[in-house]
């Protein structure tokens, strides 16, 4: 598999990362994670376009629109009630990892079950911003 071009999407409320409940997400801005995987990605050698909407239509709307190798998704709620994000998934084609910074498993028990785990590559929970970095290496591997 041939990955040139990333998308990194980021879901509902994870605009406010830096100041929302740091116990569960850490102290990291969005901007922050973003500009590192910037840097990360120049290292790298491939393109990322970042994008974060608090609206589930917006975030379909996208996903349609990508002309991209791989995707990055931290759907934030997203996660547990999206089947119109599921699909936008599935229609396109795109190969994706979804991440969670805070663990999902350790959390209310309706965080356990997700709309997108058995449709991605692969799942990082529990990583803090650092899971990011580890979804970006991996699909930098897949040009290997
Ligand atoms: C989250 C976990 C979700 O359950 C939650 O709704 C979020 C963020 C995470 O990154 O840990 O908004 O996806």
């Amino acid at each position: 598999m041939k990955i040139k071009n990333i998308t990194v999407i980021h879901g509902p409320n994870l605009n406010l990362l830096g100041q929302r409940e740091p116990d569960h997400y850490g102290t990291h801005t969005l901007m922050d994670i973003n500009n590192s995987l910037k840097d990360k990605a120049t290292k790298l050698n491939l393109n990322i376009d970042t994008f974060q909407s608090n609206s589930e239509a917006e975030i379909v709307d996208k996903i349609q629109s990508l002309d991209s190798d791989f995707i990055i998704i931290n759907p934030a709620a997203y996660t547990h009630s999206s089947v119109a994000i599921r699909d936008a998934l599935a229609a396109v084609k795109i190969p994706f990892i979804e991440v969670h910074i805070s663990n999902v498993y350790a959390r209310e028990s309706f965080r356990k079950n997700s709309f997108f785990s058995d449709i991605a590559v692969g799942v990082i929970s529990g990583l803090g911003a650092e899971g990011y970095c580890a979804a970006l290496n991996y699909a930098a591997k897949l040009n290997k």
